[in-house]
């Protein structure tokens, strides 16, 4: 059977060329994961891109899954040269504006991260496990775009990020987003201790998508931790996260305690942690910034750590002037 996925239009014309290796890429390695390997290929028509490929019928579950495809806007079968949209059967868990109406200066573009997380989750053992039990942290959180992506999709959501203000930021909108939308939930605070120390601050949402479910315990959680990631291994659990999805500083940031601080600097002295906190056959994934942070650099890191470099097409794309960007995913095997 043949298949044709209509790709999201993206305004910025070189931003749709960009998106269109992550977005082959994205279905290739999910077709892969759900044991249908197949040629993904890219194609025009009536002036739209589509992804085709040959696959034989597709399962429900198979649907269910190419859903999530962060890339792909609507999905068609091909047949006798008729095009029949297919229904799309991943709901979201909660609006699906909830990672997009945040708007601030170096936000991740949703797409792309979700992209990321789409090829993490297939790159590891963890695509049958269900959406309930599917934890994802972003050690680098920022503002929470990546945790924002995960709750949506019906994920738990775990982020450490060392800026006060992002992490105010990030607990102020997700507060005012469940109020507003009058989504049932508890908030907690409580204080984390490194090496005997005050180490971080943990904002807790509990909630749930109905007030039943909430009722029944059958709750998400998004976990906000103020901390510096290099601290991760004693802020999380050893082998408690199912994946890791972040976006690496795009510039030369400053370290803790006033220090200039290398982005490979940071992420050296990170690795170890993250690799303990994620679970066997979790898969980390990392944005970064080409003309600051080299491939091999972070692909070093990560082995060095005990991480195996998942191989994938060049995924090497333009964001702006100054941003050509770039991700490796690493497997804890
Ligand atoms: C590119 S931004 C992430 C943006 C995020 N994806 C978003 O859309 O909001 C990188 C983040 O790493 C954070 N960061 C840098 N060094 C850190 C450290 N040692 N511990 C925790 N977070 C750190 C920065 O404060 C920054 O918010």
């Amino acid at each position: 059977m043949k298949y044709a996925f209509l790709l999201y239009p993206h305004a910025n014309i070189r931003y749709r060329e960009s998106l269109k290796a992550l977005a082959v890429e994205e279905l290739r390695m999910t077709l892969a994961a759900l044991g249908r390997e197949s040629e993904v290929k890219t194609c025009e028509m009536g002036g739209a891109t589509f992804l085709t490929f040959d696959a034989s019928k597709l399962t429900a579950r198979d649907v269910r899954m190419l859903s999530q495809l962060a890339c792909v806007y609507v999905m068609f079968t091909m047949e006798d040269g008729q095009m029949v949209p297919m229904e799309s059967s991943h709901p979201d868990y909660v609006g699906e504006d909830l990672p997009s109406l945040l708007k601030y200066k170096g936000k991740t573009n949703e797409m792309f991260t979700d992209t990321m997380m789409t090829m993490a989750l297939a790159a590891s053992d963890f695509m049958p496990v269900h959406d309930s039990q599917l934890i994802v942290c972003d050690p680098m959180a920022g503002r929470g775009t990546t945790l924002m992506l995960a709750l949506r999709r019906g994920y738990h959501g775990v982020g450490v990020e060392i800026g006060k203000a992002d992490v105010k930021e990030a607990c102020d909108y997700m507060t005012r987003y469940l109020e507003f939308h009058k989504i049932k939930h508890k908030k907690s605070e409580s204080s984390l201790t490194v090496k005997g120390k005050l180490g971080g601050r943990e904002t807790k949402f509990v909630f749930s998508d109905t007030a039943e479910h909430f009722k029944d315990g059958d709750t998400r959680t998004l976990r906000m931790i103020l901390g510096d990631t290099r601290d991760t291994a004693a802020l999380l659990k050893p082998e408690s996260v199912h994946l890791m999805v972040t976006d690496a500083p795009y510039g030369v940031q400053k370290g803790t305690a006033g220090k200039q601080d290398s982005i490979g600097g940071t992420l050296g002295a990170a690795m170890e942690g993250w690799y303990t906190a994620l679970k066997r056959g979790g898969v980390l994934a990392i944005s970064f910034n080409t003309y600051v942070t080299k491939r091999e650099q972070i692909e070093t890191l990560c082995e060095k750590a005990g991480f195996e470099i998942v191989k994938t097409n060049n995924l090497e794309h333009w964001v702006e002037q100054a941003i050509r960007r770039d991700v490796v995913f690493a497997k804890k095997k």
